[in-house]
């Protein structure tokens, strides 16, 4: 029996024998028997419980049957509860359909039919129980109904990402086609020159400066296409959580140096020039390859959107972290754009079509997160961007 659809009854009487013989009539599984000796009593228990049905017996000194009846009436939380009056044959009777036109009343006639008090009693708990189970499945209908309705609103959800998606990776595919194929045809092209001047028998143009010119050249178109197959392995690496971090000591000021260094060429045919402020050494447990990683890809960046405006390095110890700063007086970034550069492909969506696929600054954001640390970013638009690198010395 379901403990919430356990039927209470009520009984008064001011005869405790009474009482005890009512209850020996009417007990049964599924139902609880309250006893109240006069109609103070009843009323208290009225108010604590939902009962079923009460069972009051008309003649009691103080509050009679009817008048607790009538105060039963007068409540919200008792009216409804049906009464069976239990009165010495026919006496009261008269009295006794006064004011009870509304809700169910029943009579049983003292001395008790056993048999009568049990199927009463029986008629009024199964309508109670049949209420009971009616409003809960009437709750339940309400919550499935609610609980479908968040599932088709998440679908609904679910779907627009999905196609979302779908877009992104649309875009993303034909803007990967064209970033590989503009070196690819330049390779090509040149591939093609070349062999036309074998073809001639042109040695001349194949002498050692031309030769290295070439090489150069090559060297260029093939390093754009390795950088961008693979940022794109290390987004899936990261989509995955399979980017890993070889730690091992790492001295700052030489690396930054380096790099520096390394990119000056490209700084000049960017018509730039990258300062690096003097630095202390400074050593910590990272992965050397990745810090570099982050800082080409933050120069390269300030060097693409830096308005041909001098970019400036630095690298800070501050409170167990190093701050790397990279700065730069370009176009600066608007504040609603600030908010998506960090997200993958976010480039790849724009018609602008300098600059790459939009991977640089969610690697970035990872490889920084995957050493402890994170990047932050101050702008303004026209008047340039300081992109940060904050990472703990200590492994975290
Ligand atoms: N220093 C900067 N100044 C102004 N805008 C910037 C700067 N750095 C990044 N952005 C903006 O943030 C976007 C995302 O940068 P991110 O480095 O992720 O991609 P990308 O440079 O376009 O392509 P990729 O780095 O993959 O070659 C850029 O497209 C640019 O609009
Ligand atoms: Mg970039």
């Amino acid at each position: 029996m379901n403990t919430n659809n356990i039927a209470k009854l009520l009984i008064v009487d001011d005869k405790p024998e009474n009482l005890q013989a009512l209850e020996a009539i009417i007990r049964h599984e599924g139902r609880q028997i309250f006893q109240a000796s006069s109609g103070d009593q009843a009323l208290a228990l009225l108010l604590e419980h939902e009962f079923a049905m009460a069972i009051l017996d008309v003649q009691m000194p103080d509050m009679n049957g009817f008048e607790l009846a009538e105060m039963m009436r007068s409540t919200e939380k008792t009216r409804h509860i049906p009464i069976v009056f239990v009165s010495a044959a026919g006496k009261e009777l008269n009295y006794a359909f006064k004011g009870y036109e509304t809700g169910a009343v029943d009579f049983l006639h003292k001395p008790l039919d056993i048999h009568a008090v049990q199927s009463k009693v029986n008629v009024f708990v199964a309508l109670y129980q049949q209420r009971n189970e009616s409003r809960r499945q009437v709750l339940a209908l309400e919550i499935s109904r609610a609980q479908q309705e968040a599932l088709l609103k998440d679908l609904h959800f679910a779907q627009e990402e999905l196609q979302r998606a779908v877009r992104m990776r649309d875009d993303f595919m034909s803007m990967v086609a064209h970033e590989l194929r503009t070196p690819l045809n330049t390779l090509f092209l040149e591939s093609q020159l070349r062999t036309l001047q074998l073809d001639r028998n042109n040695t001349e143009f194949f002498n050692e400066g031309n030769l290295r010119k070439m090489v150069e050249r090559d060297r260029r178109q093939i390093e754009s296409m390795v950088r961008l197959i693979d940022d794109m392995l290390d987004v899936s690496r990261i989509r995955s959580g399979q980017l890993s971090i070889r730690r091992q000591p790492t001295e700052l000021s030489s690396l930054l140096q380096r790099v520096v260094n390394d990119l000056s060429a490209q700084a000049v045919s960017s018509g730039s020039t990258i300062e690096l402020e003097t630095i202390e050494p400074v050593t910590g447990m990272w992965d050397q390859f990745r810090i570099e990683q982050m800082l080409i890809n933050l120069l390269t960046n300030a060097l693409r959107y830096g308005a041909q405006k001098p970019v400036t390095v630095s690298g800070v110890v501050q409170a167990g972290s190093v701050h790397i700063r990279v700065q730069d007086r370009g176009i600066g970034i608007s504040d609603e754009n600030l908010q998506r550069i960090f997200a993958p492909f976010e480039r790849a969506l724009n018609s602008d079509s300098s600059g790459g696929l939009g991977l640089g600054l969610y690697i970035t954001r990872q490889l920084a997160e995957s050493h402890g640390g994170f990047v932050r970013v101050e702008s303004v638009v026209d008047e340039g961007s300081t992109f940060t690198v904050v990472l703990p010395l200590t492994e975290t």
